[in-house]
């Protein structure tokens, strides 16, 4: 059976993967900060959900779940984990705006949108390279692309999804001779606790969608970055 490791699993678009992976009848290894207070884990339950602590900030946690699941092929991971930083428009909250910068809050973004999900990949590849299916998956967002801009500040979260896109298009060239596919997804705008009840996707509805589109990755696809519906993002 297939195998699906998710960060951010706890609630979101990734719970949300997790809950459709497990309908789907694969094991999935499910990442959170604190998997043993998660009462999502505790409704899903089940022998094929495995709780798996990960931080993706904390290197020291990526190692040990690189360690408690060393050998196990992983056919799918999903670098889900993310944070938006600031919110401008919605709070009266300026700190990713142009003249109210907080490099703090801009590292921290940073260090979770980017560098997580490259740490990651780092600390999973020879799981991903050992299993059937070979999938490097990062959700990335449509204000992530240069070419295809979206009216709106927020300069940390920007940056650091258009910075995951670079390192992900050039790690696709890295492990194509593993023929690991890499894979950059943008789920929409999605009325999750980030996206806000006003948003336009029902989370199980663009996840339905992007997990048809993982289904079909082949490594002709590798280095992509395509919205749940198909369109391809320019960069
Ligand atoms: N919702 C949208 O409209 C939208 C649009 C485009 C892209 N995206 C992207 O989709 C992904 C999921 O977003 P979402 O809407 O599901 O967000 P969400 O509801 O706010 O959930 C975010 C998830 O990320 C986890 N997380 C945050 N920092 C973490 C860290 N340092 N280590 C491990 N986990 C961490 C959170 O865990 P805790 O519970 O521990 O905080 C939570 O599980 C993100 O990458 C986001 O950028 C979302």
């Amino acid at each position: 059976m297939p195998v699906a490791l998710v960060t951010g699993a706890n609630r979101g678009l990734g719970l949300e993967f997790t809950r459709q992976y497990l309908d789907a009848g694969w094991r999935v290894l499910a990442a959170c900060r604190q998997p043993e207070t998660s009462e999502a884990f505790v409704e899903l339950g089940g022998e094929m959900l495995t709780p798996v602590a990960i931080d993706v900030t904390d290197h020291d946690t990526i190692a040990a779940a690189a360690q408690q699941l060393a050998g196990q092929a992983i056919d799918v991971l999903i670098n889900n984990a993310g944070v938006f930083g600031p919110n401008s428009g919605q709070h009266n909250d300026w700190r990713q705006n142009f003249g109210h910068m907080d490099y703090d809050v801009w590292a921290d973004v940073l260090r979770i949108n980017t560098m997580g999900p490259f740490r990651m990949a780092e600390a999973f590849v020879e799981n991903i390279a050992s299993s059937e299916q070979k999938k490097l998956v990062t959700i990335s967002s449509s204000l992530g692309s240069i070419g295809d801009p979206e009216k709106g500040q927020h300069f940390a979260y920007r940056t650091s999804k258009a910075a995951i896109n670079m390192a992900m298009a050039t790690l696709a060239d890295e492990l194509a001779p593993q023929d690991i596919v890499v894979g950059l997804l943008d789920p929409g705008w999605c009325r999750t606790d980030m996206g806000g009840g006003g948003a336009d996707f029902d989370p199980a509805d663009s996840v339905a969608r992007m997990r048809a589109l993982i289904e079909g990755m082949t490594i002709g696809d590798t280095g992509r970055f395509l919205r749940h519906d198909g369109y391809e993002h320019p960069w």
